[in-house]
Order: structure tokens, then C-alpha cells, then sequence
């Protein structure tokens, strides 16, 4: 018997505070026309102190996922959970999930790989349900990035890029020949893990005495790192390569594709790469308008909201492409 996994279910959930460009420009010397023009982005969200982490967002999205999906609690029999920004150092949010979710003592992964992590936690619950080892897979990206942020002019370029929220999906085994994700395929490139990052904490960058010690707060290690335009001239290529790659992979067609949903990065290079591709505004889904870049949360996001509007059918072509910090990236094709 062949194997092969579909999406069951999705869901998203985002915190209710809004953050807009003007409220970001009474913290910092920046502005709404600064912000649009390079970055397309018109506000975000932010968690209340208190209300949310990334697990419960998480939690919250995945609840929605799981209810769509038909699969029961009962029979979700793996979780994996990417993020950046986990509740603790450790232990990572998957197993708080089988906690918070009431879930069997099933296994729970953490993938660690930024904006592509959603794209590489698929892969791998796609490697899992074709092997035959596990049915219902619960895959979740789920982000806070408000609280980690630099909102003084000093960390502008990039705590203006940036949101909190969550999104998630089942994989569900299927046998239904050439339905279902048809491919994954992930990079990396490490020469570059240090144009995008947050060093501390980190066991490599400090003994934790000498935090206790002198813990500045105007040590920008603390603080995430963005080399904007090296990271920009990258992405904008690994995009396109690792979209060409599925397609070929599959003998598929740039005009094959339905729906592009690119991880969130900036609108700047989803509209590049929709130029690239010759895709219309129809077949590529943006909302980093209203949410910022979520990181691992973006594509399962983005997904869940092309999906609630009709725009994701039944037998369409549907691509997820990433790129971030790692240098990581990676992408899915799905015949939906
Ligand atoms: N508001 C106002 N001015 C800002 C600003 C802000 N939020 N952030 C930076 N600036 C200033 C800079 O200080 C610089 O000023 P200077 O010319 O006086 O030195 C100027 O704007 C240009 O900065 P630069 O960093 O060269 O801008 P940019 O055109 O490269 O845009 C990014 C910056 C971050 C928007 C852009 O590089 C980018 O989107 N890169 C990709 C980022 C990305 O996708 N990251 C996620 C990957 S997963």
C-alpha cells in the first residue's frame, strides 16, 4: 500500500491587538510611508502581556484545525510544533501542546528553522504518514515576536517587519493516488546563519554567570539582527530555485500553479517573485499586510485564509514556498 498525506484541517488564530505603523512611530523615529513603501506592511499584531504565548496561540489554532479536520484528539498521533520564539529555553512547545490540548502521550517535535519552519515541520509529517508510521500528524508555526523586539529607533529595520500569532494543520493519511502533498524540498545554507539571528540566549555566546552578572540591557545580542538587504538579494533567489525545483520535480508548469502561498517575508519579494513567475494577482496570496512577517506562523496563516475564502479548491495546484533566516528555505507542492 502507498501512502501519501493531505492537509485535513486548518486553522489560525492571531491576538485582537492591533499595532499600527502610527502607533510604532510615537516609539521610534520611523513612519507609515517608510514602512508601506518597503515592506507593504500596514500593521501587525501584538500579544497582551499576560493573554498569550506562542503555545497558546498555538493551542488556539490548532483547536480549529483539529475541529475541520473530522480527525478526533483521540487520534492525532504526532505533533510538531515550529517556532523561533519558544515559551521556554527548554523544554520546546510541542510537548506543552500534548499537554494543553489533552492529547495521548504521543511524540512531539520542535523544528527550529525560522520563517521556513512550517515548511520543514510538513516535510517532515509527510516523511512519517508515507512511511505508514503515523495517520494524523498536528503541524503548528507559532510565533511572539513583540516581546523580543528593539522598539527604539536603534532596532527600527527590523522590529517594524515583524508579528505574533499562530496557524496550524492536520496531515491526514490518504491513498488517493497524485492527491495530497506531491513533494517537499529543503535547503540550507549556514555561511549565512549569522545575516539573520538572534545570538542570545544562546549557550555559545555567554556563560549564564556572567548574564547574571552584567545582563546590559543595550547589548544588541539580545536583540534579533537583520542584515535587510543581504537577507532581501537571497531570498528572492532561493525563492524562485526552490519553487522551480517542485515544479520540475513533479513535471509541473509555472502555469500549473493555483495559489502560491510564500512565508511572509516582505510584500517587496512576494511581488518580485509574482513578477518572476508571471502569476496573476489571483494565483498568489498575501496578507503581510495586516500581520506583519509571523515567521513560522505566516504560510499555515496565509494558507488558512486563502482557504477560508474560497480561494484554494478542490484538485488545485497549491505551492507553500520559505525563506529565512539559516540561511533556510524549502517548499511544498500540493495537488489539493
Ligand atoms: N523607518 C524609517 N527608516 C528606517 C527604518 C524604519 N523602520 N528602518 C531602516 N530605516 C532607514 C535606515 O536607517 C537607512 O537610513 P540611512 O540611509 O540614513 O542609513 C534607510 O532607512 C535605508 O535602510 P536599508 O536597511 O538600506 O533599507 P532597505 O531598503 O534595505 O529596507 C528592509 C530595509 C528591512 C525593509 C529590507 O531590506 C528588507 O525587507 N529585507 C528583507 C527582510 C526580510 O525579508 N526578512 C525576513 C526574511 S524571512
Amino acid at each position: 500500500m502507498k501512502y501519501h498525506s493531505k492537509i485535513s484541517g486548518l486553522g489560525y488564530y492571531v491576538p485582537d491587538n492591533i499595532v499600527t505603523n502610527d502607533d510604532l512611530s510615537k516609539k521610534m523615529d520611523t513612519n507609515d510611508e517608510w514602512i508601506q513603501e518597503r515592506t507593504g506592511i500596514q500593521e501587525r499584531r501584538h500579544i497582551i502581556r499576560g493573554e498569550d504565548t506562542t503555545t497558546s496561540m498555538g493551542v488556539k489554532a490548532a483547536k480549529i484545525a483539529i475541529e475541520r479536520s473530522g480527525v478526533s484528539k483521540e487520534d492525532i498521533d504526532f505533533v510538531i510544533f515550529a517556532t523561533l520564539s519558544p515559551d521556554y529555553y527548554f523544554p520546546g512547545p510541542g510537548v506543552l501542546v500534548q499537554r494543553d490540548l489533552g492529547l495521548k502521550t504521543v511524540g512531539a517535535l520542535d523544528v527550529r528553522n525560522q520563517c521556513s519552519g512550517f515548511v520543514y515541520a510538513v516535510s517532515v509529517a509527510d516523511q512519517f504518514i508515507k512511511t505508514g508510521m503515523y495517520k494524523n500528524i498536528l503541524v503548528i508555526g507559532s510565533e511572539v515576536h513583540s516581546t523580543g523586539l528593539d522598539m527604539t529607533t536603534r532596532g527600527r529595520g527590523v522590529s517594524v517587519i515583524f508579528g505574533d500569532g499562530a496557524g496550524a494543520a492536520v496531515l491526514s493519511r490518504t491513498e488517493e493516488e497524485g492527491k495530497g502533498i506531491l513533494s517537499t524540498h529543503l535547503h540550507s545554507e549556514g555561511q549565512h546563519a549569522e545575516e539573520l539571528a538572534l545570538q542570545a540566549p544562546g549557550m555559545g555566546k555567554r556563560w549564564v554567570t556572567d548574564i547574571i552578572a552584567d545582563n546590559d540591557p543595550n547589548d544588541e545580542s539580545y536583540y534579533p539582527y537583520m542584515n535587510g538587504q543581504f537577507v532581501f538579494k537571497n531570498a528572492v533567489v532561493r525563492f524562485s530555485e526552490v519553487i522551480n525545483e517542485g515544479l520540475e520535480t513533479n513535471n509541473l508548469q509555472v502555469s500549473d500553479i493555483n495559489m502560491l502561498i510564500p512565508h511572509q517575508a516582505n510584500l517587496r519579494i512576494s511581488q518580485f517573485i509574482q513578477q518572476k513567475f508571471k502569476l496573476t494577482d489571483d494565483q498568489v496570496y498575501n496578507n503581510i499586510q495586516k500581520y506583519g512577517n509571523t515567521t513560522a506562523a505566516s504560510i499555515p496563516i496565509a494558507l488558512t485564509e486563502a482557504w477560508e475564502k474560497g480561494k484554494i479548491k478542490e484538485g488545485d495546484l497549491v505551492v507553500l514556498a520559505a525563506f529565512g533566516s539559516g540561511f533556510t528555505w524549502g517548499s511544498v507542492i500540493i495537488r489539493w
